[in-house]
């Protein structure tokens, strides 16, 4: 395993993704760091300041849905105010360039990425759901929802226009399941994927972790952009060890592509 960002390293990488049939691109908190978006883990990461079980379970919402959609309000300020870095503008041309024979799937809930690809790309697999959309405690109905959120009261909280039910983000939430219709296809992708790229997550919360196992349990590779170890370094072939916005621009970017 190689564990730097030598010219070596970057050219095997890219050589490796270069001749790849099919890629999985596996994304997390990250790659969306140098857009200013707090990570979890991190120095400053969110679960740091805030417990996960008073923010971000079914439990945390049935007792408190206004702290929880308040919080949820806050994170979306956070990042409305934040746009797409180099790394998701990179990853959106290189997968339309890849026509089909690569997926993202991503842990993201920030949107970023559908916001690089501006409507054009692939689509992008939300693991863990988006803060961008809601769903009806009561009837269950999803929808795209970015209105500014008044969490005063309980009373004031969004409803469901249907049927009058409590709104809830549309994000996973520590005990639920993850989307299946997200998750299946990612799990078909990483199944049959000769490489799985891996960019910017501690690989720690599964089952979106075990993706690039699978791949690897077929005979496929481990590709890494991180600039710490995460708990799929040891798996990987090539661990490019640097910030997303400065390293997929050199291993995915059209110059760099064409020259391999
Ligand atoms: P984490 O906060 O656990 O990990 C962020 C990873 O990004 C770390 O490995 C950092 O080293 C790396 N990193 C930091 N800056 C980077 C940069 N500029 N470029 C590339 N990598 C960088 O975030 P996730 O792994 O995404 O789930 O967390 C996974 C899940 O845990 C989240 O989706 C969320 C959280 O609980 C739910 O809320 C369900």
């Amino acid at each position: 395993m190689t564990a730097r960002v030598t010219g070596d390293a970057l050219q095997e990488a890219r050589e490796i993704l270069l001749l790849a049939p099919r890629v999985l691109v596996l994304t997390g908190a990250g790659i969306s760091a140098e857009s200013g978006v707090p990570t979890f883990r991190g120095p400053g990461g969110l679960w740091k300041e805030h417990r996960p079980e008073a923010v971000a379970t079914p439990e945390a919402f049935r007792r408190d849905p206004r702290l929880v959609w308040e919080w949820y309000a806050w994170r979306r300020e956070i990042i409305l105010r934040c746009s797409p870095n180099a790394g998701h503008r990179v990853l959106a041309q290189w997968l339309l360039e890849r026509e089909g024979t690569a997926c993202l799937a991503t842990q993201n809930v920030d949107g970023l990425h559908a916001r690089a690809a501006n409507g054009t790309g692939s689509p992008i697999l939300e693991l863990h759901g988006s803060l961008f959309r809601v769903r009806c405690t009561e009837c269950r109905r999803e929808a795209p929802h970015s209105d500014p959120v008044d969490t005063r009261t309980r009373e004031s909280l969004p409803r469901c226009p249907a049927c009058g039910g409590l709104l809830r983000p549309a994000v996973v939430w520590f005990g639920e399941p993850l989307p299946t219709d997200a998750l299946d296809p990612a799990y078909r992708w990483a199944a049959t994927a000769d490489v799985t790229l891996v960019v910017g997550t501690s690989a720690l919360v599964h089952p979106a972790a075990a993706l690039p196992l699978v791949t690897r349990q077929r005979g496929g590779t481990i590709l890494e952009v991180n600039p710490e170890r995460s708990s799929l370094t040891s798996y990987a072939r090539i661990s490019l060890r640097g910030p997303a916005g400065e390293v997929l621009p050199a291993l995915l970017g059209m110059r760099e592509h064409r020259g391999v």
